[in-house]
């Protein structure tokens, strides 16, 4: 793990513990994370992790197939919305970035978390959550267990989705709790858009008596606010926001 270790957020292929934030945060979180873009993969594959060996052959054929399940699930979507065949194509869901989550079993879990409370940035998320609990979502304000199922995936509407479907998708708030019996690893696939690809809502999607509830944007700036703001999901929307 030491030769992958880094704290430099500018590396796209890195294992760090906590968050992305560890100097400042007022608590650790307990896992530690590898993450890397798996979009072109001819590129991509170079910088990824050559140990265990058949790590990159594997992750590769993975990859590939968690981005076909994401795309044929946002066709659906697009579909149930009325948006064309094809809408969600291209530029939307063209990156591709892999984020693995080791939460080691924690003595006492009430003190942290796995993964503090947040609405994926992205598009749409593939989740393999293994087969030991961990995630929570927020509904009707309380945290409600998402029990694994096993050999099934856990699909999250990203921020993104929300944002083009002006509201009518929500992406839901989530968060991963620890626990002192076992180890858990999560592997999730973010479909994002391209850093320059301009988000907004469409204008399909906005009904006569609606206006736009956000305004338009690049892809990466609202990355660098997501960060900056740690995922709040009060705080990550305000600044592209429009108000009626
Ligand atoms: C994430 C995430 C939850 C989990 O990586 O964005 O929400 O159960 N993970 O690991
Ligand atoms: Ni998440």
């Amino acid at each position: 793990k030491a030769g992958i270790y880094s704290e430099d957020l500018k590396r796209p292929c890195r294992l760090y513990t906590s968050s992305s934030n560890y100097d400042h945060e007022n608590v650790h979180l307990w896992r530690d994370n590898l993450r890397h873009p798996c979009h072109p993969l001819e590129d991509c594959i170079k910088i990824w992790p050559q140990k265990p060996t058949r790590y990159r052959e594997i992750v590769a054929t993975y990859s590939i197939e968690a981005k076909k399940l994401g795309l044929r699930i946002l066709e659906l979507l697009s579909e149930g919305l009325g948006l064309g065949s094809g809408f969600f194509g291209d530029k939307l869901s063209e990156s591709l970035l892999l984020s693995v989550n080791h939460y080691p079993p924690c003595p006492d879990p009430s003190l942290t978390l796995g993964v503090s409370r947040h609405c994926d940035p992205n598009l749409l998320t593939i989740l393999h959550q293994g087969d030991v609990y961990g995630l929570q979502v927020f509904k009707d304000g309380e945290w409600i267990g998402v029990e694994p199922l096993h050999n099934a995936f856990v699909v999250n509407i990203g921020h993104q989705l929300q944002i083009i479907s002006n509201n009518k998708l929500k992406s839901a708030e989530h968060r991963a709790v620890t626990n002192s019996r076992v180890a858990r690893t999560t592997v999730a696939c973010f479909i994002n858009p391209s850093d320059d690809c301009v988000i907004e809502p469409d204008k399909s999607l906005i009904d006569t008596d609606e206006s736009p509830a956000y305004k338009p944007f690049q892809f990466k700036e609202f990355l660098l606010n997501y960060s900056s703001l740690m995922g709040n999901p009060e705080k990550c929307l305000e600044p592209f926001e429009l108000h009626a």
